[in-house]
Parts: structure tokens; C-alpha cells; sequence
């Protein structure tokens, strides 16, 4: 762990309380209203005997910093802070993580006496649904990540810390592939063209936001391969188009529901000192959506 999660760990337990006496937590968002963040958290806390309160906040854009400001004048120990203010809690943040500071993006804060550490906990989250989780081992693997925002930019060294034998990122915009990719630094990692992507990869990391116009980025169907797990970070009660995609030319596919799970967990950790267990939490959730109940 970084020498900044180390510091992130160092004082979880001080007893402010919010007015209920339960430690308030919040998720930052614009919109906020469909997050699952809430649900997750309560049955994280359930589960480990937390005392704590979780509420789901809208905020202006533009407002991200006064935001955050109430919440901590009114109590707030922590928060997870979602599209599009990932890139504010940064800039907001006195103290970074290492991994926050790789992925240029912070989506968990923690507050101590006024400080305001700044973490990213989504790289993980996406480690260890494909490890733990789908029981995929990344080491030694062609791994191809699809798209250079911030979402692809946050996965990039943590995958990189699993050693796979390639990392290739691709983006429909090759020159912010470049720019991501320069950023680091590993023999492993290559970038390519869309369009001049060859042969099957063991895994594919759909990070673009494509889904979120039911699109898929234009790519050979020649990546994948009947080994291949095609993973989507987007989830919903239907694969997404990417995913069917995949599908449709024999690849495993994942959504990225259990990512979402996981960077929870991890964000739970910072904040109370305590990795929740995931797997039913995962479980319900997913009935939850299925069933359209969400
Ligand atoms: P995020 O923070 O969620 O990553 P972002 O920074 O806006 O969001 O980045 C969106 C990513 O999705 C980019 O890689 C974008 O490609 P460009 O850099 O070329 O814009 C990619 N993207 C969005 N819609 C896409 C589509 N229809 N096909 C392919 N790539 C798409």
C-alpha cells in the first residue's frame, strides 16, 4: 500500500458523530438519484456493526467544494464523490493516496479535524471483481483497456501492479491513449489504434462511455476469443451493447457491477478501518436489479 493509504488509514476512529450520533458518510453526485451507494453501505455497516449514516447528495455543478464544506461543518467523517466531480475532489483534496494520485481522480474522501484526505479506490474495485470475484488471473495476460477518461485512467496502475504480459489502451481519440499511457511507466504497456487492434486478448476493459449511449467502441471483432472476458465497468438489468457484442462472438462477458461493489468496500475501509465481505451484498444487488426493483 502507498505511503498516502497508509497516512488515509492512520486516525478512522475519531468520535464525531452526526446528529443522530451514527458518523455521516454521503455520495457527491450530479445526478445522484439512481446511486446504489446508500444501499451498499447500509449493509456494509450492518454487517461489520458500524454505526453510521449514509445519505445521497446532488450537487450543482460547480458547487462541488461548498458542498463538501456543509457536509464537513455539519459532521461529515467521508464521502464517495461520483460523475462528474472525480477531478474536483482532487483538486480538493490536501492529501492524496498514491493510487489517487496515479488515477489523476479521487472518489473517496476522508475528513480528520479538518483535512481532507483524498483517495481512489475504483482500480481496485475493478482487481479485485475480475480476481477475487470472477477468478481471473491477470498475471501474464494481454489485457486491452478501452478509452482514456478518467474511469480508464483510474484502472491503469492497478492493473498494471497484477503484471500482465501486455496492457494495451485503445481510444477512439489515439492521442488521449497517448497522453494516459505516458504517464506511466512499464514495459508492458503499449497503445494502439481502434481500428489496427489484432488478434484475441484474455481480457477486455470496456472503460469508455459508450455505453451510456447504448454505443460500442469501433473495434475488430478479432479481440475477442472464446477465452476471453470481456468486462463492461457500466451495468444495468440488460448487458450492455458491448457486452452483447462480446457475447456474440463467443467471448465471457462481466458488467461492472461487482466493481462497483469492491471500490465500495475499499472506500469502507478507509473511512472505518474495515473490509466488509462482498459476495451477498453483490448477491442482493444484483436480484435488486434483476427484478427491477432498483
Ligand atoms: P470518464 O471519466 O467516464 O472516463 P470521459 O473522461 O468523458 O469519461 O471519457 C469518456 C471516454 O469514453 C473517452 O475515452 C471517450 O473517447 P474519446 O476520448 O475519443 O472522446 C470514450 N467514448 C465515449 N463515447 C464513445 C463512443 N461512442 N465510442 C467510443 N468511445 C467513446
Amino acid at each position: 500500500m502507498s505511503a498516502g493509504s497508509q497516512e488515509l488509514s492512520e486516525s478512522p476512529g475519531s468520535n464525531r458523530t452526526g446528529p443522530s450520533g451514527a458518523h455521516r458518510y454521503a455520495v457527491f453526485g450530479n445526478p445522484i438519484a439512481h446511486s446504489r451507494s446508500p444501499a451498499i453501505h447500509a449493509q456494509f455497516a450492518a454487517q461489520t456493526g458500524q454505526s453510521i449514516s449514509y445519505e445521497k447528495l446532488f450537487v450543482p455543478l460547480g458547487g462541488f467544494a461548498a458542498a463538501v464544506a456543509e457536509f464537513m461543518a455539519g459532521g461529515g467523517r467521508g464521502a464517495n464523490v461520483t460523475v462528474p466531480f472525480k477531478l474536483d475532489a482532487y483538486a480538493l483534496a490536501n492529501h492524496l493516496s498514491m493510487r489517487a494520485a496515479a488515477a489523476g481522480a479521487v472518489n473517496t474522501l476522508r475528513f480528520d479535524d479538518g483535512r481532507i484526505f483524498g483517495d481512489n479506490t475504483d482500480g481496485i474495485g475493478l482487481v479485485t471483481d475480475l480476481t477475487a470475484n470472477a477468478g481471473v488471473v491477470l498475471r501474464g495476460k494481454r489485457i486491452l483497456l478501452l478509452g482514456a477518461g478518467g474511469a480508464a485512467q483510474g484502472v491503469v496502475l492497478p492493473l498494471l501492479d497484477q503484471q500482465p504480459a501486455q496492457l494495451v489502451i485503445a481510444n477512439r481519440t489515439q492521442s488521449k491513449a497517448k497522453e494516459v499511457a505516458a504517464r506511466f511507466t512499464s514495459d508492458a504497456l503499449g497503445v494502439c489504434a481502434l481500428e489496427a487492434l489484432d488478434g484475441a486478448f484474455d481480457v477486455v476493459v470496456n472503460a469508455t462511455a459508450a455505453s451510456l449511449e447504448n454505443a460500442v467502441p469501433v473495434i475488430p471483432a478479432s479481440v475477442f476469443g472464446a477465452d476471453t472476458l470481456a468486462y463492461d465497468m457500466m451495468y444495468g438489468p440488460e448487458p450492455t451493447a458491448f457486452m452483447r457484442l462480446a457475447a456474440g462472438h463467443g467471448a465471457t462477458v462481466r458488467d461492472g457491477l461487482g466493481m462497483l461493489v469492491e471500490q465500495a468496500a475499499e472506500a469502507f475501509l478507509v473511512w472505518r478501518g474495515v473490509r466488509p465481505a462482498t459476495a451477498e451484498v453483490l448477491a442482493v444487488l444484483r436480484s435488486t436489479i434483476a427484478g427491477g426493483t432498483a
